[in-house]
């Protein structure tokens, strides 16, 4: 699976541009603000049916226009498939493949495997749990429709119990409607358990791409480990939420569930947030998003098409060339890489044997 030829239409700075793309490796160049980023959130897009950076889809419509337009033509094992999509103000968007529009846009994610590493994955480690808790959802809704389906099942769940914490304890008697708690706790376990035995598993298998990535970029001897934290992992949901229960009531929300399930990072078991340099953090976070990559083809025999937004920033030049080499040389899938620099891009890559395909983009889009 490639991306052959992209068009954006008036998404967000680009009015109107046709790209192509080679199998291999691309290499965009331009200026700040030329929309090199704008480009790998349109392929995000259509892999993902959603921005990676921008929550309200409305804002990815170029300035002053109605609508925009993302077709995306794709190789799948040599069979040509086309992915579009139309979003009008407010904010209603059309997918189509191969002119067929997409019923349930959940249906759509993993169709088109992707992987991106950005600038903004250091929100991985200095964020909340809920970046860690998306990036093995973003890992696991791409392989396993059903995953998707429950996470949406349980996270609606927990908003309406939430809901409801926080109507008994507006309500005069405080009388919790026992009722409507049951059932929604009885959505809720279910899906909770499989979501749970997923990114269990999920860990386990992903945890030694992990390590052999962070290895191979580092060239060293630390070792990178994960280990996934649940409250599930001290009993079944139905016991603990009713443990909580008086709990929850005083805190206004559920506080037990795989809403709170956590991933600690660590290199040579030290916590990685505290204890690993901005460097050491950078190469954490290529080897975990590489290792994304290696476990779908591990799963799927695909590699997910890679994306890597300014990546030569804070790496030294070790560890970049280390990296490249694997992005660029080594790795089986298509790799789009942007840089505001053609040279330092051509420098660095003048020891892989691909050949490198150049996209360079002029400041106005
Ligand atoms: N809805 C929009 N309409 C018009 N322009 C937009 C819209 N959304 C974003 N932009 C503009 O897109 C421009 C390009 O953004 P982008 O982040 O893709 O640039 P870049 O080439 O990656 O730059 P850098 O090298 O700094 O990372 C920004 O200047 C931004 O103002
Ligand atoms: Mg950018």
């Amino acid at each position: 699976m490639h991306l052959k030829n992209l068009t954006l239409r008036n998404f967000k700075n680009h009015a109107e541009l046709v790209l192509d793309f080679s199998e291999g490796v691309n290499c965009i160049t331009g200026a700040n603000g030329s929309g090199k980023t704008n480009i790998l959130d349109a392929l995000h897009f259509l892999s993902f049916t959603k921005s990676f950076l921008i929550h309200q889809d409305h804002q990815l419509v170029r300035d002053d226009c109605d609508s925009m337009l993302l077709d995306g033509v794709y190789d799948n094992n040599g069979f040509e498939q086309t992915v579009q999509v139309l979003l009008k103000k407010p904010g209603r968007k059309t997918f189509k493949v191969n002119n067929n529009a997409v019923g349930k846009l959940g249906s759509h994610i993993g169709m088109l495997p992707l992987v991106l590493i950005a600038p903004q994955d250091i929100w991985l480690l200095q964020e909340g749990s809920s970046e860690r808790r998306r990036f093995m959802d973003m890992a696991l809704c791409q392989l396993d429709k059903q995953y998707l389906s429950n996470l949406n099942l349980y996270n609606k769940a927990v908003e309406q119990r939430n809901r409801l914490l926080k109507q008994t304890a507006s309500d005069a008697l405080h009388t919790l409607d026992d009722e409507q708690l049951e059932s929604l706790n009885k959505v809720m376990i279910p899906a909770a358990e499989y979501i749970y035995n997923k990114r269990t598993a999920f860990i386990k298998e992903f945890v030694p791409f992990v390590v052999d990535s962070y290895h191979t970029i580092s060239g060293g001897t630390e070792v990178a480990g994960i280990i996934y934290n649940s409250n599930l992992q001290q009993g079944k949901l139905g016991t603990l939420l009713q443990k909580s229960i008086e709990k929850d009531k005083i805190l206004q929300r559920t506080s037990v569930g795989i809403h709170k399930d956590d991933l600690e990072f660590s290199l040579n078991n030290f916590p990685i947030k505290t204890h690993a340099s901005q460097g050491q953090q950078k190469t954490f976070i290529i080897a975990l998003k590489m290792a994304v990559c290696y476990y779908i083809h591990s799963q799927t025999n695909i590699y997910p098409m890679l994306l890597l937004d300014d990546i030569f920033e804070k790496l030294d030049s070790n560890r970049s060339m280390a990296f490249l080499q694997m992005a660029a040389n080594n790795y089986s899938g298509q790799v789009i890489i942007t840089d505001t620099h053609i040279e330092r891009c051509k420098a660095a890559l003048q020891l892989t044997n691909k050949e490198i395909y150049y996209i360079t983009l002029t400041t106005n889009g």
